[in-house]
């Protein structure tokens, strides 16, 4: 299917931001569609202005030529992490990306992300990902009693792991792990890089069960230190450095 929303031919008043056509081809699935299984792509053509972004076009798409489209997004500001997606084969949030930065010039290839199933459109089941999180414990786990003050911390403690409190919980990394897309067990950079954020936090008392977990034979030794996961990362988090350190507190103890 293509589709085209005209532009008003009119002459751009003085100072107004310049427009340009850009088109996006979408991977379609419907689970419900006479095609059965099959995903199809569909081309829509929008009127776009100076810094709009993938999620503008898509907005303009589902408002105004296809409802039927089906993507998850909320902040629209690179904060919730619900709207990672594949534009012209990179993992990248589409509220972060500016069609002028990725050659709109020609077709921008819009996919969902890879290595988990998906449900319609760009929305995929995000649960086997969520489930590896809960299962590294993404909280501080102490023992005694309750304290009668604030735990106390040193700068330099804090930024001991400042660099893994970033994680937006995307999936962009996890999904651009070729391990992760031939064996979905594994844990996946998102759950070692939230473990990271815990085990190295002094007030903690929990690394060394988290340790554990990740030694598992889909852990973190899966991890063949492709970089996919640090290129993809839209915080700019050191996942692949962060993996490597918990690979290290694994071999030595020392976190
Ligand atoms: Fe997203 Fe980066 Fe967190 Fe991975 S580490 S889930 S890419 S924010
Ligand atoms: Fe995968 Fe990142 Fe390791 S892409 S193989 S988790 S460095
Ligand atoms: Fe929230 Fe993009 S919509 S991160």
């Amino acid at each position: 299917m293509t589709a085209v929303l005209e532009n008003p031919a009119s002459e751009p008043a003085v100072g107004a931001v310049p427009s340009f056509e850009v088109t996006l081809r979408i991977r379609r699935y419907n689970p419900e569609s006479v095609h059965g299984d099959e995903a199809t792509w569909d081309e829509f053509t929008v009127t776009a202005h100076g810094t709009d972004r993938v999620l503008d076009a898509l907005h303009k798409i589902k408002w105004e030529l296809d409802g039927s489209l089906t993507f998850r997004r909320s902040c629209a500001h690179g904060v919730c992490g619900s709207d990672a997606m594949r534009i012209n084969g990179r993992n990248r949030l589409a509220c972060k990306t500016l069609l002028k930065d990725v050659n709109p010039d020609k077709p921008i290839i819009v996919e969902p992300i890879k290595g988990l199933p998906v449900v319609k459109d760009l929305v995929v089941d995000m649960e086997p990902f969520f489930a590896s999180y809960r299962e590294i414990m993404p909280f501080l786990v102490t023992t005694g009693n309750e304290p009668s003050r604030e735990r106390i911390q040193s700068a330099e403690d804090r930024a001991r792991f400042d660099d893994t409190t970033k994680c937006i919980l995307c999936a962009a990394c996890t999904s651009s792990c070729p391990v992760f897309w031939t064996d979905g067990q594994y844990f996946g950079p998102a759950a070692i890089v939230n473990a990271h954020r815990f085990i190295f936090d002094s007030r903690d008392e929990g690394a060394a069960q988290r340790l554990e977990i990740l030694n598992d034979k889909e852990g973190v030794w899966r991890c063949r230190t492709t970089f996919n996961c640090t290129e993809a990362c839209p915080r700019g988090i050191e996942v692949t450095k962060a993996i490597q350190e918990v690979k290290r507190a694994m071999i030595t103890r020392a976190f």
